[in-house]
């Protein structure tokens, strides 16, 4: 009984879905007919209960396998529907038409310096670290021996932090050497770093400063570190920075963190050494300070003193960027001038 009037039920489906002119709403309709809560296919679903269990496998297996069919069908038809529905002269793409033109955004000159720079040092097993650029007297200063009365912490070249603690006074850092003692208090030696970062100073800008620019400190630390160890990694780096051979000059100097100190030089990459109006033909480019690391910096760090060597520089990358790509104005590259950014 059952049996033929879902049997009947489903011929009747197959008539009327032929007939009709699909639609969405008369797809609709027919679902809620045959598949709907009150529909009679579904009656007969919900009274399988009441049947002898082997009637209830027969008729439940049929019931369901001709709702998934009918199911099918009315989906079938559903994306037929959509298919034809497609207005494919609306949609239709000229390929003909030029493309317009995505703004593809620049890194400055600085930060391709800095990348550069991290991927020659990490590549020669330098590792990149990191420290804050607001920062206390204790470690922009004190820790790296610099006296109380030094010009260099001078209201001329220090941007002062108003004091809101009463502990400590705090400055912008004036360098990135304000890192050397943070690092060492935490890593045994040996080691080789490299402190790529901001830096201020209080100073009028003009071509060749600026009151924020970048620097990078290097700093290599172990048992037996020389300043022929600092000379030969200079080379090397400078060497791979500017693709062609470099020499590299150190001139006596001073700095209270380190003993000796030297200003160095390295061959004028404009002219290579051969004398012209950029290096005031001297044939060499003043590029930053460097020494070895003076034993009180290391005792400040709470290294016994003497049982360690180590050199340090710091360089503006700024310098380093002008020298690479021919920028003759340092103000270039804080100026937000896209002019200038776009060409790299
Ligand atoms: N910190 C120094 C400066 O900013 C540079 C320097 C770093 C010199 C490390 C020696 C050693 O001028």
């Amino acid at each position: 009984m059952l049996k033929e009037k879902i049997e009947s039920l489903k011929k009747q489906f197959l008539e009327e879905v032929g007939k009709i002119t699909p639609s969405e709403e008369r797809l609709f309709e027919l679902e809620k007919k045959y598949l709907g809560r009150k529909s009679e296919f579904i009656g007969i679903l919900k009274n399988l209960k009441n049947l002898t269990p082997e009637e209830r496998k027969q008729i439940g297996e049929l019931a369901n396998r001709t709702k998934d069919e009918i199911m099918e069908i009315i989906s079938g038809k559903k994306k037929e529907l959509e298919a034809g529905s497609i207005d494919f002269e609306k949609e239709k793409i000229d390929v003909t038409i030029p493309g317009k033109r995505k703004g593809v955004g620049h890194l400055n000159p600085i930060s391709l310096v800095q990348m550069e720079i991290e991927d020659i040092f990490t590549s020669m097993g330098f590792e990149i670290a990191d420290g804050p650029e607001v920062e206390n007297e204790h470690y922009n200063f004190d820790v790296l021996n610099v006296p109380k009365d030094h010009p260099a912490r001078d209201m001329q070249d220090t941007f002062w932090l108003k004091d809101i603690s009463n502990k400590e006074k705090l400055v912008l850092r004036t360098h990135t050497s304000n890192v050397q003692v943070r690092y060492m208090e935490k890593h045994k030696p040996p080691f080789k770093i490299i402190i790529p970062g901001k830096v201020f100073r209080h100073e009028a800008t003009d071509p060749r400063h600026e009151h924020t620019f970048y620097q990078f400190e290097a700093l290599v630390v172990g048992k037996k570190i020389s300043a022929a160890n600092f000379k030969y990694i200079a080379k090397t780096f400078f060497e791979r920075f500017f693709e062609k051979e470099m020499n590299v000059r150190l001139r006596p100097s001073f700095f209270p963190f380190t003993e000796p100190s030297f200003e160095f030089d390295i061959t004028c990459n404009i002219c290579n050494g051969k004398g012209c109006p950029t290096c005031s033909h001297s044939g060499w480019q003043e590029i930053g300070g460097a020494g070895m690391v003076n034993q009180k910096v290391f005792e400040a760090a709470g290294y016994k003193n003497g049982e360690y060597q180590g050199f340090a520089w710091g360089f503006g990358m700024e310098r380093l960027a002008m020298l690479k790509y021919k920028i003759d104005d340092a103000r270039l590259f804080h100026g937000g001038d896209l002019r200038f950014t776009k060409q790299f």
